[in-house]
């Protein structure tokens, strides 16, 4: 039994050893060193021009890109890019594009407003680069941002800009009729968090009748008194910022 046990492992032995010793010529194959010289070629190189129209790794995937805008320009175009302008660009650059995005707020550099004089008279293209290429400290938009939406939010930066810089000149008739008078008798109004306009001299109101609580309260149970206090002081003294339950 133990003959037979040396027997296979000696057999397994040597086919082991020998298929290590295939491995041999497979590393050891016919090959040209870096740019060693190839009789084979007209040039006697072995170092060959890439093919006509290879792409670099890191080339841009587009090779060329319009200057101007590639498609018609369409209120849905524009809407496009407002929707897509306010996704990736608002956090930073603000709906309004003067910079002073929620990211900004919170210590982010502040990008240069949008309708600086140099933007402003920046070509449309300029606007797609950026958000291909990225400018500065802000990174590439490219991977989220698909060509067409480019385009999209470019065009719509530009119609953000006109919104600030249109000039009563430019309007027709009709436009400039649709536009509200300027009334000098509006009364001042304040507002509650989503809530109707209220009118100043209601919050003062309700402030009196919380104080009146208060001191009717601090004869029964002075945690009424406090609670009642609170609301008081709130309404009373600070109606301006803190938004109202009513
Ligand atoms: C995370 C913040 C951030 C976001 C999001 C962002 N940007 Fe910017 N952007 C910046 C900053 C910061 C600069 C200034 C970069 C600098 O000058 O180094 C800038 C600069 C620019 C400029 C001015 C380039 C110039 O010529 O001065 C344009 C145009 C612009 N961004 C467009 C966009 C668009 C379009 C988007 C949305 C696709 C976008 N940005 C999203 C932060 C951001």
């Amino acid at each position: 039994m133990s003959r037979l046990m040396g027997l296979a492992i000696l057999t397994l032995g040597l086919v082991m050893s020998l298929t290590a010793c295939d491995q041999e010529p497979m590393a050891n194959q016919p090959k040209y060193e870096t740019y060693e010289a190839a009789p084979e070629w007209p040039d006697n190189q072995s170092a060959r021009d890439p093919v006509a129209g290879t792409v670099p790794r890191d080339a841009p995937v587009e090779l060329s890109v319009s200057d101007t805008l590639p498609m018609p320009l369409t209120r849905e175009l524009l809407e496009r890019g407002q929707a897509q302008f306010n996704i990736y660009c608002s956090p930073c650059h603000a709906r309004t594009g003067y910079g002073n995005g929620m990211i900004v707020q919170r210590g982010f550099p502040s990008p240069p407003s949008l309708h600086n004089d140099r933007l402003r008279n920046a070509p449309l293209r300029h606007f797609y680069d950026v958000i291909t290429d990225g400018y500065g400290v802000m990174y590439s938009y490219a991977d989220r941002v698909p060509p067409h939406d480019r385009w999209a939010i470019a065009a719509y930066i530009q119609a953000l800009q006109l919104s600030q810089y249109a000039r009563f000149e430019d309007l027709t008739k009709e436009q400039r009729a649709k536009l509200p008078q300027q009334d000098s008798t509006a009364t001042e109004t304040t507002t509650s968090a989503g809530g109707p306009p209220m009118t100043r001299p209601l919050v003062p109101i309700i402030g009196l009748v919380a104080l009146a609580i208060c001191v009717i309260g601090a004869f029964y149970d002075w945690t009424a008194f406090l609670r009642s206090w609170l609301v008081a002081s709130l309404t009373w003294g600070r109606c301006r910022w803190v938004p109202l339950p009513y």
